[in-house]
């Protein structure tokens, strides 16, 4: 828990707290913890293994919105408005996930309103990621949306590591466009020498070239 944004710069008093408050939960790979749209009120809190946050369309097809790893909170948003659950959360690898439920949280925000501030900023951070998001998505063409999806899956599953293992339908979740579009923008951004493919496997030779990719200036 000390590792989580959650709890920066909380008295360690908070900590010894929230260690009653929270409960952890084992979770196999596959297993879904909430859907879009279930009514809940808990926060997560990763303490091993990795969690994807994504969303079904009535069409069957799938938005990708994030990875998250050890330390990464979610889930808080229904905590905080009680509103039904913005996406859905199933689990990638056997992961053990920290709970907190509404009593626990109210019961730690009053005693340390520092909590509070640090979920602003999660909640600031992920807007941020947000507009990006918007901004290429609704701006860019396919390869900016391709080379943004590449760069986000190396951030949020490969903690900057530029060997990537998917395929080609998992990037077009993550970029918002279709499979074929995934191939030839591949194929391009491989003949600029920007990534290296594999069976399998993307590498990204050029990661600040796909940022310029991302941004529509090359
Ligand atoms: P909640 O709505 O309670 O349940 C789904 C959770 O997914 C949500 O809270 C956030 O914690 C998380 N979430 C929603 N949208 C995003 C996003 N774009 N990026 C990362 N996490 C998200």
């Amino acid at each position: 828990l000390a590792q989580t944004p959650l709890f920066q710069g909380v008295p360690e008093a908070a900590l010894q707290v929230a260690r009653e408050a929270f409960v952890a939960r084992s979770y196999p790979a596959g297993k879904l913890i909430f859907e879009a749209g279930d009514l809940g009120a808990a926060l997560y809190v990763v303490q091993s293994g990795k969690v994807r946050i994504y969303r079904t369309y009535f069409d069957g097809r799938e938005r990708m919105f994030a990875y998250l790893g050890p330390g990464e909170v979610f889930g808080e948003m229904s905590l905080l408005d009680d509103q039904p659950r913005s996406a859905s959360a199933e689990v990638v690898e056997d992961a053990v996930l920290l709970v907190l439920y509404q009593d626990g949280y109210w019961s730690l925000v009053r005693r340390y309103p520092e909590i509070l501030h640090n979920l602003a900023v999660i909640l600031a951070k992920r807007l941020r990621e947000a507009d990006l998001e918007l901004e290429v998505l609704s701006f860019e063409e396919a390869r900016g949306r391709v080379a943004y999806a590449l760069i986000k899956l190396s951030r949020q599953l490969y903690n900057g590591g530029n060997k990537l293992r998917l395929t080609h339908m998992e990037l077009a979740q993550l970029s918002g466009t279709s499979r074929e579009t995934v191939t030839r923008v591949l194929h391009a951004l491989r003949d600029e020498e920007l990534v290296k493919l594999g069976s399998g496997s993307v590498e990204l030779l050029d990661p600040s070239g796909l940022e310029e990719v991302m941004l529509g200036l090359r």
